[in-house]
C-alpha cells in the first residue's frame, strides 16, 4: 500500500473512495458544508434520515457528486467530548472494514474534523488513521484461504486529505503508523494460527524471519538447554508434549546495553500453543479457543521487530517460553514438586496454571541476560476476562512509578489498562505443605493470585499485563474481526521507544 498526504481540499481529491470522518453532530458549515453542497445535499439528507448518526462508527455511502471522488462515505467518531486516541486508529479500521468486498484501489481519508478534536492535531490523526487502515486490512477468515472476496480490499495507495498541513510531518507520522499497523497484524496473524500449524518451533521458525528482516539477535533454547539452566517449570510444561518446548529469546542492541533511560527493558510473552490444560484437562466447550494462548509471544515477537523498524539498535530483549500444554505419558501431574530457575520449589498443583510455570522461568532467564526492568504479557486467567471483558486489560506492577511508565505508552498507543492490586495478605494462599509456593489455590482471588505468583520469580522492576480478555474478540467489531486483536503490541512498542536514543 503506498502512503499519500495530500494538502489539498477533499472534493479536489482523485479517489475511488473518499472517506469522511466526522465528529459529533455532523454541523454542514465549511468544508463538510462544501461537501454536501458538492455532493447535491445528500450528506445532509442522509443525516437527516438518521443514516449518519453519532453513533460511533455508524457510517453511510453516497454518490459522489461535483468531487473527485468515486464514492462518499461518512463516518460518525461519535461524541467530541469522549474522542481518544484509540477511537480515532479504530475509526481507520472501521472505514477498512465498512469497504470489504467491494473495490477501494485508492482510498482517501479527510482528516479535517479529527484533527480539530484530537490533542495532538494532524500528525497525530495521520498516524492512528494509517496505524487503523492497515489494522482494518486483518482477516483471519483469509489465513487458510486464497483470494477471499469479502475480505477488506488492500489499497493500492491511501491517501491522507489535509488542508493545509505540513506534509512531510504528516508522512513520517504516517509511515510510523503503518509500521505499528503492520507489527499488530504480525501478531495477529500468528496468534490466529491454528496449532497444528505453529507449533513451539514453528513460533521459534518465525520468530527467526522477524530477526532476519530486522537485524536482530536470536537463541532458541531446547529441552536440554533449558533443563541444563535449571528451568523446572518450563520444562515440566513442556515434557507433555512430543512437540518439544522453545524458549525463544530475540535481542535488539548489545548484550546488556542500557537504553537512553538507562534500562534493560525486557518484554516477556506466554507462549501456549495449544493449552488443553494438561492432566487437569479443560472442558472440551470452547477448547480451539486455546490456539490462542501463545498470543503474548506473539505480542513480544512482533514489537521487537517494530521496534527494530522504528529506531534500529535500540537496546530491548524479548522472551517468548513456547510451549505445547498436554496431558499424555510423559506430562507434569498435579502434586509433582519441580525447582524452578531461581532455585525456589513449586507444587504444580493444577496443570491448567501453566502460563505462570513458563514465564517465571523466562523472567528468571530474562534478569540472567541482564534486564532491569520487565514487562510480561500474558492470556493467563479466565477471570481477567470475566472481570474486565474484551476492551481493557488488566495490569500489575511495581513499583508504582515503572507501572506510570505503562500507563503512559498506553495513552500513547491508544490502549487501556486497568491496575489490580498485589494484595501481600493473600500470598498466604500460596503456601504449600512440600514447596515454596504452589502454582494456584482457591478461586476467590484467584486473579490477584495469578500475579503474586510471577511476583516470586522477578526481582527487578516489573508489569505484568493479563491480556486474556483483549487479545482475541469472540465476535466481530465494526473496527475488527472476531480473531486475534493485537492488544498491547502498540504499548509495548510505544514503552521501549521511549528509551531510544535521538
Ligand atoms: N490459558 C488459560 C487462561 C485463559 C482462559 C485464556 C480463557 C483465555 C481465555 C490459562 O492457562 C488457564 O487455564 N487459567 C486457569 C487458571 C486456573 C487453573 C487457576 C483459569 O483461568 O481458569
Ligand atoms: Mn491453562
Ligand atoms: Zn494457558
Amino acid at each position: 500500500m503506498k502512503l499519500r498526504v495530500v494538502s489539498d481540499q477533499p472534493w479536489d481529491v482523485a479517489a475511488d473512495v473518499l472517506a469522511l470522518p466526522v465528529v459529533g453532530e455532523p454541523s454542514f458549515d465549511g468544508v463538510l458544508g462544501e461537501l454536501d453542497r458538492r455532493s447535491g445535499g445528500e450528506l445532509r439528507s442522509l443525516a437527516e434520515f438518521g443514516e449518519l448518526g453519532t453513533d460511533r462508527f455508524a457510517s453511510a455511502l453516497a454518490a459522489p457528486g461535483e468531487t473527485g471522488a468515486g464514492r462518499l462515505l461518512a463516518v460518525s467518531a461519535g461524541p467530541k467530548a469522549r474522542l481518544n486516541r484509540q477511537t480515532v486508529a479504530r475509526l481507520g479500521a472501521a472505514i477498512e472494514r465498512r469497504l470489504a468486498g467491494k473495490k477501494a484501489g485508492r482510498l482517501a481519508i479527510w482528516l479535517g474534523d479529527l484533527a480539530d478534536a484530537l490533542e495532538g492535531g494532524a500528525v497525530v490523526v495521520a498516524e492512528l488513521l494509517a496505524r487503523g487502515v492497515v489494522e482494518g486490512q486483518f482477516d483471519p477468515a483469509a489465513i487458510y484461504r486464497q483470494g477471499l472476496k469479502s475480505s477488506p480490499p488492500i489499497p493500492d495507495e491511501l491517501i491522507l486529505v489535509a488542508p493545509d498541513a505540513d506534509v512531510a510531518a504528516l508522512t513520517r507520522a504516517a509511515e510510523r503508523g503503518v509500521a505499528m499497523g503492520e507489527g499488530a497484524n504480525l501478531t495477529r496473524r500468528l496468534a490466529n494460527r491454528a496449532a497444528n500449524d505453529v507449533s513451539p518451533e514453528v513460533l521459534a521458525d518465525e520468530a527467526r524471519a522477524v530477526a532476519e528482516r530486522h537485524g536482530l539477535s536470536i537463541d532458541v533454547l531446547g529441552p536440554e538447554r533449558a533443563a541444563e539452566l535449571g528451568m523446572g517449570m518450563f520444562t515440566a510444561v513442556g515434557q507433555g508434549s512430543s512437540n518439544q518446548p522453545r524458549m525463544i529469546v530475540l535481542r535488539s542492541g548489545e548484550p546488556g546495553q542500557k537504553d537512553a533511560l538507562g534500562r534493560h527493558l525486557a518484554i516477556v510473552g506466554k507462549g501456549v500453543c495449544f493449552d488443553s490444560g494438561g492432566i487437569s484437562i479443560k472442558p472440551s466447550d470452547k477448547m480451539e479457543e486455546m490456539k490462542m494462548d501463545k498470543t503474548g509471544a506473539c505480542t513480544v515477537i512482533a514489537a521487537i521487530g517494530t521496534v527494530a523498524r522504528l529506531a534500529p539498535g535500540t537496546p530491548l530483549l524479548a522472551v517468548a517460553p513456547a510451549v505445547e500444554n498436554m496431558p499424555g505419558p510423559h506430562s507434569a501431574r498435579p502434586g509433582d514438586i519441580v525447582t524452578a530457575m531461581n532455585g525456589k520449589t513449586v507444587d504444580i498443583i493444577n496443570t491448567d496454571a501453566e502460563g505462570r510455570l513458563i514465564l517465571g522461568d523466562a523472567m528468571t532467564y530474562a534478569e540472567k541476560l541482564g534486564a532491569t526492568h520487565i514487562v510480561d504479557v500474558a492470556t493467563l486467567t479466565g477471570a481477567v476476562l470475566r472481570a474486565l471483558g474484551d476492551q481493557m486489560t488488566g495490569a500489575f506492577g511495581t513499583p508504582q512509578e515503572w507501572y506510570e511508565q505503562l500507563v503512559a505508552a498506553g495513552e500513547r498507543a491508544g490502549e487501556r489498562y486497568w491496575q489490580l492490586p498485589l494484595i501481600d495478605e493473600y500470598r498466604k494462599e500460596l503456601d504449600s505443605v512440600y514447596a515454596d509456593v504452589i502454582n494456584t489455590g482457591p478461586p476467590e482471588g484467584g486473579l490477584i493470585r495469578s500475579a503474586l505468583f510471577l511476583r516470586e520469580f522477578v526481582t527487578v522492576p516489573w508489569i505484568h499485563l493479563d491480556i486474556a480478555g483483549t487479545a482475541y474478540y469472540r465476535k466481530p467489531a465494526p473496527y475488527a474481526a472476531a480473531g486475534a486483536t493485537g492488544a498491547a503490541h502498540a504499548t509495548l512498542v510505544e514503552l521501549a521507544l521511549a528509551g531510544a536514543a535521538r
